[in-house]
């Protein structure tokens, strides 16, 4: 069976009426999504606040009523998918190329929930190349810098030109290999000029919806 369909729509019963519902990017969300399309078309009343330009078109379509970023001091709930989840619920994100306005939506969000299939749940976090969205000016200096702190980060391309975030910058995939201080690296990285945010989100999700090939579906806690 489809781990990330089971998770996804398992997510959606945590989102109750009335609730501002921050709407996570990528393919497992995207089943939440459906979900609450549905949920919403039966008189479910809640507003989503999109990560992404895909996911606001998304929404838009099913008849979610959106808010922006701008306009929300508190999100309920965020529900989101993950490239990589370990043991204390720290995160790879950003293999969408959404992971900055995932972290600032997650950041406003009293609670982050987590959808995923069985294949993201990590010993440790590092395998998936980390995510760290740059600013286009003077890019190949910042990959000089990111490189220092030990990896060799690789500029996403699109066809035959670099891949843009919704943001307008670019992304480096960086490997670093076992992550072992996501905190520490998380803030040495951010602390580099022309770094925009990087995708480890540490100590930010409070559960996570896994689902398997087998049918069942687990939820954890850090
Ligand atoms: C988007 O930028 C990402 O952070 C996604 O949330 C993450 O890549 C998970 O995507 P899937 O659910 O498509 O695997």
């Amino acid at each position: 069976m489809d781990g990330k369909k089971l998770a996804g729509e398992k997510a959606a019963e945590y989102v109750k009426n009335g609730m501002v519902v921050g709407l996570g990017t990528g393919s497992t969300v995207y089943w939440t999504i459906m979900k609450l399309g549905e949920l919403v078309r039966g008189g479910l009343q809640i507003q989503g606040v999109p990560t992404s330009r895909r996911t606001e078109e998304l929404a838009t379509e099913l008849g979610i009523p959106l808010l922006d970023l701008a306009e929300v001091d508190e999100i309920d709930l965020t529900i989101d998918g993950a490239d990589e989840a370990d043991a204390d619920l720290n995160l790879i994100k950003g293999g969408g190329g959404a992971l900055l306005r995932e972290k600032l939506v997650a950041s406003a969000s009293r609670r982050l929930l987590i959808v995923a299939d069985e294949s993201k749940w990590v010993p440790a976090l590092g395998k998936f190349p980390l995510p760290v969205e740059v600013v286009p000016f003077g890019w190949e200096l910042t990959r000089r810098q990111i490189g220092k702190l030990d990896c060799d980060p690789i500029l996403r391309m699109a066809d035959e030109a670099p891949y843009v975030t919704d943001n307008g910058n670019y992304i480096l995939d960086c490997h670093f290999g076992v992550i072992q201080g996501a905190e520490r690296l998380s803030a040495a990285l951010n602390q580099l000029p022309g770094v925009v945010e990087n995708g480890l989100f540490v100590k930010m999700a409070e559960r996570i919806v896994l689902g398997f090939t087998d049918g069942s579906v687990e939820e954890r806690l850090p």
